[in-house]
């Protein structure tokens, strides 16, 4: 699949907010947002790797900013969005990227590696989607996207409080479609299966974890996505392409939780 086959998207002066843009996915969904178009906020934890990824995108001749964001910090979130609506005068495009991996037989989790997981990859979705639905609501539409994973749908030993964010986001996810539908903010979300970040190397090097090669053969596609075909389902989910399509979770994963064949 090549990235121009959606060259009909068209995101001309639209605002965007990635968080965990600095690497990874969101990167690349920041660095596909751009090449359509759209203006593009870096939210991102770390701001050494935030600042370099901005700079990268500059290089390119592309419509990004680095801006610092703790996702779990719901003051920090609102800020970023009041803030982006102040000097832009819109925010169109809201992803709820950010994440973290963490591998741990479940009876050792601390209590803070359970907040922190569920502090960022729940409630910060929340508290993206909260900040940004009000802006766009009050502004008459926008698009938010959260990032969930296969993991919510099917479990994956030793990653207790991931799963159970990703499982709550999805449901997140169909609550917000749901409520904010009729005022023109659509709310979905992208499920991937592995996609070679350094989170997803993370969890294939977890002693608990499956091997890449044990993955790609439970998996019906026989292959990992490439990451052009995550990037092909976020500019469906933002663009006119999905008009009508709000509080769904789109599958990204060869096929994989479909499948329960032994
Ligand atoms: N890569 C995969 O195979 C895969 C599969 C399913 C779901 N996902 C999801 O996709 C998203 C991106 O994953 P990735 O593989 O690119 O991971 P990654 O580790 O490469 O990138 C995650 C980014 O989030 C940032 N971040 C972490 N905590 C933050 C916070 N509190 N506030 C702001 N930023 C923060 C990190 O600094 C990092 O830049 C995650 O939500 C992940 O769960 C990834």
């Amino acid at each position: 699949m090549q990235q121009d086959e959606y060259a009909d998207v068209d995101l001309t002066g639209k605002v965007s907010v990635i968080t965990g843009a600095g690497r990874g996915i969101g990167l690349a969904f920041a660095r596909t947002l751009c090449e359509h178009g759209a203006q593009c906020i870096l939210a991102e934890l770390d701001a050494e790797m935030g600042e370099e990824a901005a700079k990268g995108l500059q290089a390119e001749g592309l419509n990004a900013r680095f801006w610092p964001l703790d996702v779990s910090d719901p003051a920090a979130v609102e800020a970023v969005a009041r803030q982006v609506w102040g000097e832009y005068g819109s925010l169109d495009i809201w992803v709820n990227n950010a994440g973290l991996a963490r591998h741990q037989p479940s009876e050792e989790v601390s209590l803070e590696n359970w907040q922190t997981g569920i502090g960022v990859m729940l409630s910060g979705t929340f508290f993206g989607c909260q900040s940004a639905g009000r802006i766009m609501l009050a502004q008459g539409g926008g698009s938010i996207v959260n990032v969930a994973s296969v993991n919510g749908l099917a479990a994956q030993p030793g990653r207790a409080a991931y799963n159970s964010a990703k499982a709550a986001v999805i449901h997140l996810t169909a609550t917000l479609g749901c409520e904010w539908a009729a005022r023109n903010v659509r709310v979905n979300g992208i499920a991937p299966n592995v996609f070679l970040t350094e989170l997803a190397m993370a969890s294939m090097t977890y002693s608990g974890a499956a091997s890449l090669e044990t993955y790609i053969r439970r998996c019906p596609a026989r292959r990992l996505g490439e990451m052009p075909e995550l990037l092909g389902t976020l500019l469906f989910l933002v663009s006119a392409h999905s008009g009508y399509i709000t509080g769904q979770t789109l599958r990204v994963d060869g096929g994989f939780v479909s499948d329960h064949y032994l």
